[in-house]
Protein backbone atom coordinates (compact mmCIF):
# COMPACT_ATOMS: atom_id res chain seq x y z
CA UNK A 1 0.00 0.00 0.00
CA UNK A 2 1.45 3.56 -1.18
CA UNK A 3 1.76 5.95 1.68
CA UNK A 4 -0.85 7.73 0.15
CA UNK A 5 -3.31 5.20 0.32
CA UNK A 6 -1.92 4.10 3.96
CA UNK A 7 -2.63 7.78 4.94
CA UNK A 8 -6.34 7.58 3.14
CA UNK A 9 -7.02 5.29 5.83
CA UNK A 10 -6.58 8.05 8.52
CA UNK A 11 -7.45 11.19 6.97
CA UNK A 12 -11.22 11.65 6.71
CA UNK A 13 -13.62 14.24 5.73
CA UNK A 14 -17.08 15.03 6.54
CA UNK A 15 -19.45 14.58 3.46
CA UNK A 16 -21.36 17.41 2.03
CA UNK A 17 -23.42 18.95 4.67
CA UNK A 18 -24.48 22.74 4.93
CA UNK A 19 -24.64 24.02 8.69
CA UNK A 20 -26.68 25.87 9.97
CA UNK A 21 -29.95 27.21 8.98
CA UNK A 22 -29.35 26.46 5.29
CA UNK A 23 -29.52 23.01 5.27
CA UNK A 24 -28.11 21.05 2.08
CA UNK A 25 -30.84 18.03 0.64
CA UNK A 26 -28.50 15.66 2.72
CA UNK A 27 -29.57 17.55 6.09
CA UNK A 28 -27.96 19.96 8.69
CA UNK A 29 -25.33 17.13 10.58
CA UNK A 30 -22.32 16.39 8.93
CA UNK A 31 -22.41 12.95 8.42
CA UNK A 32 -19.62 10.32 9.90
CA UNK A 33 -16.68 10.19 7.32
CA UNK A 34 -16.93 7.46 5.03
CA UNK A 35 -13.96 5.27 3.44
CA UNK A 36 -12.52 7.26 0.53
CA UNK A 37 -9.69 5.31 -1.25
CA UNK A 38 -7.09 7.70 -1.52
CA UNK A 39 -6.20 11.29 0.57
CA UNK A 40 -6.66 12.60 -3.29
CA UNK A 41 -10.19 11.07 -2.88
CA UNK A 42 -10.71 12.27 0.31
CA UNK A 43 -9.84 15.84 -0.27
CA UNK A 44 -11.93 15.96 -3.42
CA UNK A 45 -15.21 15.17 -1.69
CA UNK A 46 -17.22 18.48 -0.82
CA UNK A 47 -16.89 19.00 2.84
CA UNK A 48 -18.77 20.88 4.87
CA UNK A 49 -20.02 24.49 3.93
CA UNK A 50 -21.80 27.25 6.25
CA UNK A 51 -24.13 29.58 4.76
CA UNK A 52 -25.28 32.91 6.59
CA UNK A 53 -28.64 33.04 5.71
CA UNK A 54 -30.58 32.55 9.13
CA UNK A 55 -27.47 32.24 11.23
CA UNK A 56 -26.61 33.15 14.74
CA UNK A 57 -22.85 34.79 14.97
CA UNK A 58 -21.01 36.21 17.53
CA UNK A 59 -18.27 38.53 16.09
CA UNK A 60 -15.24 39.98 18.62
CA UNK A 61 -13.53 43.00 18.03
CA UNK A 62 -16.79 44.31 16.00
CA UNK A 63 -16.67 47.82 16.61
CA UNK A 64 -14.81 48.54 14.06
CA UNK A 65 -12.41 47.73 10.88
CA UNK A 66 -12.84 43.79 9.85
CA UNK A 67 -15.24 42.70 12.42
CA UNK A 68 -17.62 45.72 11.85
CA UNK A 69 -17.29 44.74 8.24
CA UNK A 70 -18.47 41.39 9.20
CA UNK A 71 -21.55 42.43 11.02
CA UNK A 72 -22.55 44.83 7.91
CA UNK A 73 -22.19 41.68 5.46
CA UNK A 74 -23.84 39.28 8.05
CA UNK A 75 -26.62 41.60 7.99
CA UNK A 76 -26.87 42.16 4.40
CA UNK A 77 -27.13 38.08 4.22
CA UNK A 78 -30.16 37.81 5.90
CA UNK A 79 -28.66 36.69 9.93
CA UNK A 80 -31.24 36.42 12.06
CA UNK A 81 -29.18 37.74 14.61
CA UNK A 82 -25.74 39.25 15.41
CA UNK A 83 -24.24 39.73 18.97
CA UNK A 84 -22.07 42.80 18.05
CA UNK A 85 -18.47 42.22 20.90
CA UNK A 86 -16.52 44.71 22.07
CA UNK A 87 -14.61 46.12 24.83
CA UNK A 88 -16.52 49.12 25.76
CA UNK A 89 -20.46 48.92 25.37
CA UNK A 90 -20.42 52.78 24.13
CA UNK A 91 -17.90 51.95 21.02
CA UNK A 92 -21.35 49.18 20.34
CA UNK A 93 -23.61 52.10 19.45
CA UNK A 94 -22.91 52.78 15.84
CA UNK A 95 -22.50 49.20 15.63
CA UNK A 96 -25.95 48.29 17.02
CA UNK A 97 -27.19 51.57 15.09
CA UNK A 98 -26.53 49.45 11.88
CA UNK A 99 -29.97 47.28 12.39
CA UNK A 100 -31.44 47.58 16.10
CA UNK A 101 -33.56 44.63 15.61
CA UNK A 102 -31.15 42.19 15.32
CA UNK A 103 -27.78 43.73 16.08
CA UNK A 104 -27.51 42.30 20.09
CA UNK A 105 -24.32 44.45 22.02
CA UNK A 106 -21.73 42.47 24.50
CA UNK A 107 -18.99 44.01 26.18
CA UNK A 108 -16.49 41.10 25.78
CA UNK A 109 -12.86 41.48 26.12
CA UNK A 110 -11.68 38.42 24.82
CA UNK A 111 -8.57 37.77 27.70
CA UNK A 112 -11.24 38.30 30.22
CA UNK A 113 -12.50 34.66 31.26
CA UNK A 114 -15.51 36.02 33.54
CA UNK A 115 -16.68 37.98 30.23
CA UNK A 116 -15.97 35.30 27.66
CA UNK A 117 -18.58 32.85 29.57
CA UNK A 118 -20.58 35.82 30.35
CA UNK A 119 -20.45 36.24 26.50
CA UNK A 120 -21.39 32.59 26.08
CA UNK A 121 -24.21 32.27 28.50
CA UNK A 122 -25.69 35.36 26.60
CA UNK A 123 -25.72 34.23 23.43
CA UNK A 124 -27.02 30.55 23.51
CA UNK A 125 -28.04 30.45 20.04
CA UNK A 126 -25.08 30.96 18.38
CA UNK A 127 -24.45 28.91 14.96
CA UNK A 128 -21.27 31.49 14.20
CA UNK A 129 -18.09 32.14 16.34
CA UNK A 130 -15.86 34.98 14.05
CA UNK A 131 -12.77 35.31 16.07
CA UNK A 132 -11.57 38.74 14.92
CA UNK A 133 -10.46 40.59 17.60
CA UNK A 134 -6.42 41.20 17.83
CA UNK A 135 -3.65 43.06 19.66
CA UNK A 136 -0.88 43.98 17.49
CA UNK A 137 1.59 44.48 20.37
CA UNK A 138 2.57 47.28 22.56
CA UNK A 139 3.03 51.24 21.16
CA UNK A 140 6.54 50.92 22.16
CA UNK A 141 8.16 49.37 18.93
CA UNK A 142 11.26 47.75 20.81
CA UNK A 143 8.43 45.67 22.88
CA UNK A 144 7.05 44.03 19.82
CA UNK A 145 10.78 42.25 19.54
CA UNK A 146 12.34 39.37 21.05
CA UNK A 147 15.99 40.71 21.45
CA UNK A 148 14.68 44.28 22.30
CA UNK A 149 12.02 43.44 24.43
CA UNK A 150 12.80 44.59 28.13
CA UNK A 151 10.67 41.62 29.18
CA UNK A 152 8.08 39.09 27.19
CA UNK A 153 5.05 40.39 28.97
CA UNK A 154 3.76 42.64 25.84
CA UNK A 155 4.15 39.32 24.22
CA UNK A 156 2.28 37.87 26.26
CA UNK A 157 -0.68 39.90 25.89
CA UNK A 158 -0.64 39.29 22.46
CA UNK A 159 -0.28 35.75 22.76
CA UNK A 160 -3.32 35.77 24.97
CA UNK A 161 -5.15 37.87 22.74
CA UNK A 162 -4.35 36.61 19.28
CA UNK A 163 -4.08 32.84 20.14
CA UNK A 164 -5.21 31.22 23.47
CA UNK A 165 -8.42 33.68 24.03
CA UNK A 166 -10.33 32.78 20.06
CA UNK A 167 -9.15 29.05 21.62
CA UNK A 168 -10.80 29.50 24.76
CA UNK A 169 -14.14 31.08 22.99
CA UNK A 170 -14.14 27.97 20.56
CA UNK A 171 -14.00 25.79 23.53
CA UNK A 172 -16.97 27.45 24.86
CA UNK A 173 -18.95 27.63 21.66
CA UNK A 174 -18.24 24.51 19.98
CA UNK A 175 -20.87 22.53 22.11
CA UNK A 176 -23.48 25.12 21.71
CA UNK A 177 -22.98 25.04 17.82
CA UNK A 178 -23.32 21.40 17.80
CA UNK A 179 -26.59 21.52 20.38
CA UNK A 180 -27.76 24.22 17.89
CA UNK A 181 -27.50 21.64 14.92
CA UNK A 182 -24.60 22.89 13.52
CA UNK A 183 -22.22 25.78 12.97
CA UNK A 184 -19.05 27.46 12.11
CA UNK A 185 -15.37 29.30 13.84
CA UNK A 186 -13.97 31.79 11.95
CA UNK A 187 -10.34 32.49 13.16
CA UNK A 188 -9.03 35.70 11.67
CA UNK A 189 -5.26 35.09 10.94
CA UNK A 190 -2.81 37.48 8.73
CA UNK A 191 -0.09 36.45 5.98
CA UNK A 192 2.14 37.59 9.43
CA UNK A 193 1.66 34.00 10.27
CA UNK A 194 3.85 33.11 7.10
CA UNK A 195 6.74 34.43 8.15
CA UNK A 196 8.65 36.95 11.06
CA UNK A 197 7.82 40.36 10.22
CA UNK A 198 10.14 41.67 12.54
CA UNK A 199 8.78 44.82 13.33
CA UNK A 200 5.76 42.80 15.13
CA UNK A 201 7.55 39.59 15.62
CA UNK A 202 4.87 38.84 18.72
CA UNK A 203 1.91 39.36 16.42
CA UNK A 204 3.64 37.04 13.66
CA UNK A 205 4.63 34.87 16.46
CA UNK A 206 0.60 34.78 17.75
CA UNK A 207 -0.89 34.27 14.42
CA UNK A 208 1.15 31.79 13.80
CA UNK A 209 0.43 29.82 16.20
CA UNK A 210 -3.06 29.90 16.24
CA UNK A 211 -3.17 28.58 12.84
CA UNK A 212 -1.63 25.73 13.98
CA UNK A 213 -4.73 26.20 16.73
CA UNK A 214 -6.70 26.17 14.17
CA UNK A 215 -5.91 22.92 12.41
CA UNK A 216 -6.28 21.25 16.09
CA UNK A 217 -9.80 22.49 15.92
CA UNK A 218 -10.52 21.47 12.68
CA UNK A 219 -9.14 17.81 13.16
CA UNK A 220 -11.01 17.70 16.60
CA UNK A 221 -14.55 18.31 15.31
CA UNK A 222 -13.79 16.58 11.94
CA UNK A 223 -16.79 13.75 12.76
CA UNK A 224 -18.80 16.97 14.33
CA UNK A 225 -21.18 19.49 12.45
CA UNK A 226 -19.10 21.94 12.61
CA UNK A 227 -17.20 23.76 9.98
CA UNK A 228 -13.48 25.47 11.23
CA UNK A 229 -12.18 28.32 8.93
CA UNK A 230 -9.02 29.50 8.89
CA UNK A 231 -8.96 32.83 7.38
CA UNK A 232 -5.32 34.36 5.73
CA UNK A 233 -6.19 38.05 6.17
CA UNK A 234 -4.04 39.73 3.17
CA UNK A 235 -4.58 44.11 3.23
CA UNK A 236 -7.86 45.54 4.61
CA UNK A 237 -8.24 49.05 4.76
CA UNK A 238 -8.22 49.41 8.50
CA UNK A 239 -6.44 50.98 11.41
CA UNK A 240 -4.11 48.40 11.36
CA UNK A 241 -3.29 48.75 7.81
CA UNK A 242 0.89 50.18 7.48
CA UNK A 243 1.23 53.59 7.28
CA UNK A 244 1.60 54.63 3.21
CA UNK A 245 0.44 51.01 2.55
CA UNK A 246 -1.52 51.21 -0.82
CA UNK A 247 -4.81 49.72 -1.85
CA UNK A 248 -6.43 47.07 0.00
CA UNK A 249 -9.49 45.23 0.52
CA UNK A 250 -12.73 47.07 2.45
CA UNK A 251 -13.97 45.76 5.71
CA UNK A 252 -16.96 44.74 3.52
CA UNK A 253 -14.59 43.14 0.57
CA UNK A 254 -13.14 41.02 3.09
CA UNK A 255 -16.40 39.75 4.53
CA UNK A 256 -17.89 39.15 1.20
CA UNK A 257 -14.95 36.75 0.54
CA UNK A 258 -14.47 34.83 3.43
CA UNK A 259 -18.97 34.26 3.49
CA UNK A 260 -18.95 32.90 -0.19
CA UNK A 261 -15.60 30.92 0.40
CA UNK A 262 -17.70 29.10 3.73
CA UNK A 263 -20.78 28.88 1.96
CA UNK A 264 -18.22 26.99 -0.84
CA UNK A 265 -17.02 24.34 1.46
CA UNK A 266 -13.42 25.84 1.97
CA UNK A 267 -11.85 26.00 5.23
CA UNK A 268 -8.22 27.03 4.36
CA UNK A 269 -9.30 31.08 3.25
CA UNK A 270 -6.85 33.66 1.57
CA UNK A 271 -8.40 36.43 1.82
CA UNK A 272 -8.13 40.34 0.25
CA UNK A 273 -4.81 39.80 -1.71
CA UNK A 274 -3.35 37.07 0.63
CA UNK A 275 -3.09 34.65 -2.40
CA UNK A 276 -0.45 36.19 -4.14
CA UNK A 277 1.30 37.70 -0.99
CA UNK A 278 1.86 33.96 0.02
CA UNK A 279 2.36 32.61 -2.93
CA UNK A 280 5.53 35.13 -3.01
CA UNK A 281 6.57 34.15 0.06
CA UNK A 282 6.46 30.45 -0.64
CA UNK A 283 8.55 30.93 -4.45
CA UNK A 284 11.56 32.25 -2.73
CA UNK A 285 11.28 32.10 1.45
CA UNK A 286 14.64 33.16 1.21
CA UNK A 287 14.80 36.08 -0.98
CA UNK A 288 11.64 36.87 0.70
CA UNK A 289 12.88 37.07 4.19
CA UNK A 290 15.84 39.13 3.19
CA UNK A 291 13.82 41.93 1.46
CA UNK A 292 11.97 41.51 4.78
CA UNK A 293 15.30 42.41 6.79
CA UNK A 294 16.57 44.32 5.10
CA UNK A 295 13.03 46.80 5.36
CA UNK A 296 13.39 46.50 9.45
CA UNK A 297 17.10 47.88 9.24
CA UNK A 298 15.85 50.97 6.47
CA UNK A 299 12.44 51.48 6.78
CA UNK A 300 10.51 49.99 9.01
CA UNK A 301 7.01 48.95 8.57
CA UNK A 302 4.72 51.08 11.41
CA UNK A 303 0.90 51.31 12.02
CA UNK A 304 -1.50 54.43 13.30
CA UNK A 305 -1.48 55.10 17.00
CA UNK A 306 -3.86 53.29 18.74
CA UNK A 307 -4.60 52.82 21.75
CA UNK A 308 -4.95 49.75 24.15
N1 LIG B 1 -6.31 45.23 8.41
C1 LIG B 1 -5.51 44.36 7.85
O1 LIG B 1 -4.90 44.62 6.81
C2 LIG B 1 -5.33 43.00 8.47
C3 LIG B 1 -4.40 42.14 7.88
C4 LIG B 1 -4.26 40.88 8.41
C5 LIG B 1 -5.03 40.46 9.47
N2 LIG B 1 -5.92 41.32 10.03
C6 LIG B 1 -6.68 40.83 11.17
O2 LIG B 1 -8.01 41.32 11.14
C7 LIG B 1 -8.52 41.37 12.47
C8 LIG B 1 -9.12 42.73 12.75
O3 LIG B 1 -8.12 43.71 12.60
P1 LIG B 1 -8.47 45.17 12.04
O4 LIG B 1 -7.65 45.37 10.83
O5 LIG B 1 -9.93 45.37 11.97
O6 LIG B 1 -7.83 46.05 13.20
P2 LIG B 1 -8.44 47.14 14.17
O7 LIG B 1 -9.21 48.13 13.41
O8 LIG B 1 -7.29 47.58 14.98
O9 LIG B 1 -9.45 46.30 15.08
C9 LIG B 1 -9.01 45.46 16.07
C10 LIG B 1 -10.21 45.06 16.89
O10 LIG B 1 -9.79 44.15 17.91
C11 LIG B 1 -10.31 44.64 19.14
N3 LIG B 1 -9.56 44.17 20.28
C12 LIG B 1 -8.24 44.30 20.56
N4 LIG B 1 -7.94 43.72 21.72
C13 LIG B 1 -9.10 43.19 22.19
C14 LIG B 1 -9.48 42.46 23.33
N5 LIG B 1 -8.57 42.15 24.27
N6 LIG B 1 -10.77 42.08 23.48
C15 LIG B 1 -11.69 42.39 22.56
N7 LIG B 1 -11.43 43.12 21.47
C16 LIG B 1 -10.15 43.50 21.28
C17 LIG B 1 -10.28 46.14 19.00
O11 LIG B 1 -11.09 46.72 20.00
P3 LIG B 1 -10.82 48.23 20.56
O12 LIG B 1 -11.49 49.15 19.59
O13 LIG B 1 -11.47 48.20 21.91
O14 LIG B 1 -9.32 48.42 20.62
C18 LIG B 1 -10.85 46.26 17.59
O15 LIG B 1 -12.24 46.11 17.60
C19 LIG B 1 -7.37 41.02 13.39
O16 LIG B 1 -7.43 39.66 13.74
C20 LIG B 1 -6.15 41.29 12.53
O17 LIG B 1 -5.04 40.54 12.94
C21 LIG B 1 -6.09 42.59 9.57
Amino acid sequence: MNRRRLLAGLATTASAATLGNAVSASGAAATAPGGAATVDEAIARPGKRFVAQDCTALVTGSNRGVGLGFVEVLLARGARRVYATGRRMKNLEAVVALDPKRVVPLVLDVTNDAQRRAAAAAAPDVTLLINNAAYPGSETASERRFRAASSLDDMKVVMDTNCWSPAELARLFIPRLIANGGGAIVNILSVGAFFCLPEFSSYSVSKAAAAIMTAGLRAETDRDPVQVCAVVTGGVQTRAMPVGAKGGFTPVQHASEVLDAMAAGETEIYAAGARSFVDRIRADPKAFERTVIDRFYTNPVTIAPYDH
